[in-house]
């Protein structure tokens, strides 16, 4: 199996403890990280993973592949050979990022999970602050980012209402 670790701006730092922990694991993974301009890459010296395991997209092109981090995806995805069963995409950024993740996801049929940003007020489920809709057959019509997340199955989320 081999994990697609897809981050776009601050959704950089949770996925770097993610490939941690798989690194530890011995579980082959992929980081792909984007950014809007070399500028913004995070420099070598903090990225402790072996250099094939790391993929960098800059939006302007000045460092890495240039476009957005989900053509890098794309394209990863047009020459990766295994099979999609063997795939999992985990994911996080902004929403317009986690969108096009996971439409993606769903295309290729590959299992993908992604970490939810919100406004978060109570932080305890109470003030339906960081409500999001659930797709049909979840069995609830919201779910809430700070109790129920911030990691959701994207298959779970409303998609067309996020
Ligand atoms: Fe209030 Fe989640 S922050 S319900």
């Amino acid at each position: 199996s081999l994990s697609l670790l897809v981050a776009g701006g601050i959704g950089v730092a949770p996925l770097f403890f993610l490939a941690q922990r798989l690194e530890a694991g011995q579980i082959p993974f992929r980081l792909m990280m984007g950014f809007g301009s070399s500028d913004e890459v995070v420099s070598a010296e903090h990225v402790p993973f072996d250099d094939r395991a790391i993929f960098i997209a800059t939006d302007d092109g000045t460092a890495g592949y240039a476009g957005p981090v989900t053509d890098l995806l794309e394209d990863y995805l047009k020459n990766e050979k295994r099979g999609r069963g063997s795939l999992s995409v985990f994911s996080c950024g902004p929403a317009s990022m986690l969108k096009k993740v996971a439409a993606m996801a769903i295309n290729h049929r590959i299992s993908c999970q992604a970490s939810f940003e919100t406004t978060m007020a109570c932080g305890l489920g109470a003030c339906q602050g960081c409500a999001i809709r659930t797709a049909a057959g979840v069995g609830k019509a919201y779910s809430h980012v700070c109790k129920d997340g911030p990691v959701f199955d994207i298959r779970e989320i409303d998609w067309e209402r996020f």
